[in-house]
C-alpha cells in the first residue's frame, strides 16, 4: 500500500480523489500496489463527502507523515504551493502536480531538487490538460532536435473563441459559460489575457529546448481585444483567430516565444481544434510534423493526466525519471520582434488612394483584404514576411493613417 496526499480539494484535487476511488483496482495493478489517500490538505471541509474524515489544514501533518511518499499538489497559484512542493521534496516524497504557474516559475529549481533527492517531480497536467504532451515530448520525440513547438494551450479562451465566433455569444456570457463548466483559472485574467497560455509555452519550450524558459521573458498578448471585426477579416484572409504559443529554436541556440492570437490558415492542423480541446503540433527533425489534441481543461480530464503521473510515480519510487532541465542563462530568449512574421494591418484614412501608394512604396507586394461593413475610411491588407519591428517602423511612418488594428498570420 502507498500512501498519498492531495494538496488542494479544488476542481483538479477533486477530480483526482474521484479517480482514485473509482477507478482504484485498475489503478493498483498498474502502480504495482495499491494507493491509499490518506490525507487532503484543504481550508475547507467537506462533510458531506464519504471521505471527509480525511481532511486536514494543517501542511505539518503531511509533510512530517513518513507514511506518505507521493504528494498530489493541486492548489495553483505560486504561494504557498511553491513553499509546500519545495518542503516535501527536501523531506523526500515525490511531487505530483498540474500547477503550471509554480513549473512555469521554478520548474528548474524543483525538479534540481528531485535530482538531488532521488525522486521524481512530474506534471503532465500542466500542459494541456488531459492530453498527453510532456511524456511523448520528453520520451518518444527523444531521437529528435525539436525545431518548433505551437500549440492552443488554454482551453477557456479556445471555448470563449468558439462561441463567439459560431454562436455569436459576447465576450462576457462567453466567459461566464467557461467559468460555470469549471474551466477557467480562479482569476480568469490569466486565461484571456494570455498568461495561462505562456506559462504552458514556457514549461514546452524549457523541456523540448533544454534550459528553462521563464514567462516574464515572453511576449504575451490575450485575447481581450478581440472584436466581431477580427473574426470576420480572419475568415475574409480564409483562416481562423486562434490564441496560439509557439517556441522556435534560432539557428545561433537562442529561442524566440510568444502569445498572441493569429490567424491560423484554415488547412492548418490546429484550425479545426475547437471548444474546450487544445492542440499542440511539434516540429522534429526526423519525425516531422506530430500534433496532439484533446480535452485541454476541466475535472476528469485533468485528473486524468494527474493520476497518470501518481502512477508513475509509485512505479518508480527510489528511482528517478528523466524529466528535467536546466536554469536560463541571459539572452536566451531571443527579442521576437527580430523574428519574420507576416500581419494582418488595418489602417484608417481619409485617402485610399494615396494610402495605396504609400502603402506599395512600404511593405511592397501587399493583398488587400475587405470585409462587408467595413468603415469606409479603413484600409486593410496582409503584409509580406519581415520582421515584426520593420512592419512596425513601416506603418508609424505612413502619412496620413492611423493604424488600427494588427493580427498575426501563422
Ligand atoms: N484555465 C485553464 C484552461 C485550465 O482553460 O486551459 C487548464 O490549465
Amino acid at each position: 500500500m502507498i500512501s498519498i496526499a492531495i494538496l488542494g480539494h479544488g476542481v483538479v484535487g477533486s477530480g483526482v480523489a474521484e479517480v482514485l476511488a473509482g477507478n482504484a483496482d485498475g489503478i493498483a495493478a498498474k502502480a504495482g500496489d495499491a494507493l491509499r489517500v490518506k490525507r487532503i490538505l484543504d481550508l475547507r471541509t467537506f462533510p458531506e463527502l464519504p471521505y471527509a474524515d480525511l481532511f486536514t489544514t494543517d501542511f505539518n501533518e503531511i509533510l512530517q507523515d513518513e507514511d506518505i511518499r507521493i504528494v498530489v499538489e493541486t492548489m495553483g497559484g505560486l504561494r504557498p504551493a511553491y513553499d509546500f512542493v519545495k518542503a516535501c521534496l527536501l523531506a523526500g516524497k515525490s511531487v505530483v502536480t498540474s500547477n503550471k504557474e509554480l513549473v512555469a516559475a521554478k520548474g528548474d529549481e524543483l525538479l534540481a531538487i528531485a535530482r538531488e533527492n532521488n525522486l521524481n517531480f512530474l506534471f503532465e497536467a500542466s500542459v494541456g490538460g488531459g492530453i498527453p504532451i510532456l511524456r511523448p515530448l520528453d520520451q518518444c520525440l527523444a531521437a529528435n532536435r525539436i525545431r518548433e513547438i505551437a500549440g492552443i494551450l488554454n482551453g477557456t479562451t479556445n471555448f470563449m473563441l468558439t462561441k463567439m465566433i459560431r454562436e455569436g455569444m459576447s465576450f462576457d456570457e462567453a466567459l461566464a459559460l467557461a467559468q460555470s463548466l469549471g474551466y477557467a483559472e480562479r482569476d480568469p485574467s490569466a486565461d484571456v489575457e494570455g498568461h495561462d497560455a505562456c506559462r504552458k509555452i514556457c514549461i514546452l519550450a524549457s523541456l523540448a529546448f533544454g534550459k528553462h524558459v521563464y514567462p516574464q521573458s515572453v511576449y504575451t498578448e490575450g485575447i481581450t481585444a478581440i472584436t466581431e471585426a477580427d473574426v470576420q477579416y480572419a475568415a475574409a484572409c480564409g483562416g481562423v483567430i486562434k490564441l496560439i504559443g509557439r517556441a522556435v529554436r534560432t539557428a545561433d541556440g537562442q529561442v524566440t516565444c510568444l502569445v498572441a492570437p493569429m490567424i491560423l490558415p484554415g488547412d492548418h492542423p490546429l484550425a479545426g481544434v475547437s471548444d474546450v480541446f487544445n492542440g499542440v503540433m511539434v516540429q522534429g527533425d526526423s519525425v516531422g510534423d506530430v500534433v496532439f489534441i484533446g480535452r485541454g481543461a476541466g475535472k476528469l480530464p485533468t485528473a486524468s493526466a494527474v493520476v497518470a503521473d501518481v502512477i508513475d510515480a509509485a512505479r518508480h519510487l527510489g528511482a528517478r525519471k528523466h524529466l528535467f532541465w536546466e536554469p536560463a542563462v541571459d539572452g536566451y530568449v531571443a527579442d521576437h520582434t527580430l523574428a519574420p512574421t507576416r500581419m494582418l494591418l488595418r489602417f484608417a484614412c481619409a485617402d485610399s488612394a494615396a494610402a495605396r501608394t504609400q502603402i506599395a512604396a512600404a511593405y511592397g507586394d501587399v493583398q488587400y483584404i475587405t470585409v462587408a461593413d467595413a468603415p469606409a475610411d479603413e484600409v486593410a491588407f496582409i503584409t509580406p514576411c519581415m520582421p515584426e519591428q520593420a512592419l512596425t517602423e513601416k506603418a508609424a511612418a505612413l502619412a496620413g493613417m492611423t493604424l488600427t488594428r494588427r493580427l498575426r498570420l501563422f
